[in-house]
């Protein structure tokens, strides 16, 4: 049997050693590791993969795109597809920033609650998140309206919001996504303090070290039935969530920090590596990292 290649496309000058320490722990034997990736340099490395093997031998072969630009990630991992044609191809996984492995874990840690995966169950559900336009916050909520569950995406700028939510009704037509301006103070009855009310679903996808959600925001989530903190940087994204509460019950509501939902998405990343082994034609986007996720 040939020998399992990763060929890692980064965009970052130096490729992430924490994507190659976890790609050799979930079985790749050999590791071509590429930075400074642009979707015109991944063209003759993708060719590299497709025309050297054949058959059943091309599984053994397999693309990760990742990086700290997450636009300039699926720029390349778009390219990596549009290169392949007929049978002539290798899987590929695309996790810039551990974007796409952070999101499905925090899915599939609310899922644990809520009947995310019933549509008509779901779609009397309403989550907020966050932190919404950065590419963690952008995934968890366009995940989340595939699941039908009526989505606000709340940034500090409005402008910001409807961007992302133009973005998720493109990629889901259909979609229940609004966006929200975020205040930074949140008093009852504001607009805002509305939509927290409302909320079954809470997670913060907000930079490392900023707090999203005080106390006086969580005294006006009443609702809520889970809440998520993906900051794992002192002070708390959501006051009173530690990083490491893994469905902690807190009240009504079932918590998670960041190192709670930090073992699922570990687990997803390892998960994700191994399928790509398994046949010649797997594209693992968000959407495919939950469906693995859920069914760990
Ligand atoms: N557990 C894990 O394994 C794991 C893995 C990856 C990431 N993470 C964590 O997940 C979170 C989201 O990651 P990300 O890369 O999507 O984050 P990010 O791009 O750094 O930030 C997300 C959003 O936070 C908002 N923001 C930035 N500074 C802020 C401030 N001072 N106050 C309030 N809001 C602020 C911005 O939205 P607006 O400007 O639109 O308001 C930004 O788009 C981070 O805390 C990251 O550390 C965890």
């Amino acid at each position: 049997m040939a020998s399992r290649i990763l060929i890692q496309l980064d965009c970052d000058p130096q490729p992430s050693t924490f994507d190659s320490v976890v790609a050799v722990d979930a079985g790749a034997e050999v590791l071509l590791r590429h930075g400074n990736v642009t979707p015109d340099a991944a063209v003759p490395l993708v060719h590299g993969a497709m025309f050297t093997r054949g058959g059943a031998e091309l599984a053994s072969t397999a693309i990760f795109v990742g990086g700290s630009d997450v636009a300039a990630a699926e720029a390349v991992f778009d390219r990596v597809r549009k290169t392949f044609f007929g049978t002539v191809r290798v899987s590929m996984l695309l996790d810039p920033a551990g974007a796409n492995t952070t999101a499905s874990a925090a899915v599939v840690a609310a899922g644990r609650h809520l009947p995310l995966g019933d549509p008509a169950a779901a779609a009397s559900l309403r989550a907020v998140v966050l932190g919404g336009t950065g590419p963690v916050g952008q995934r968890v909520a366009r995940l989340l309206v595939r699941k039908g569950v009526g989505v606000t995406v709340a940034s500090r700028s409005l402008s910001r919001a409807e961007e992302v939510c133009g973005r998720i009704t493109a990629a889901v037509p259909g979609s229940r996504v609004e966006p929200a301006r975020a205040d930074t103070t949140i008093t009852p009855g504001t607009p805002f303090a509305g939509v927290l009310a409302e909320a079954d679903l809470i997670v913060a996808a907000g930079a490392a070290g900023a707090t999203l959600l005080g106390a006086a925001g969580r005294d006006l989530a009443g609702r809520a039935r889970v809440l998520i903190d993906l900051n794992a940087v002192p002070p708390a994204g959501i006051e009173g969530i530690a990083a490491t509460d893994k469905a902690r019950q807190d009240g009504e509501a079932f918590v998670y920090g960041a190192l709670g939902v930090g073992g699922t998405k570990m687990k997803i990343h390892r998960a994700a590596i191994r399928r790509l082994f398994e046949s010649n034609d797997a594209i693992l986007d968000a959407e495919e990292l939950l469906a693995i996720g859920e069914s760990l």
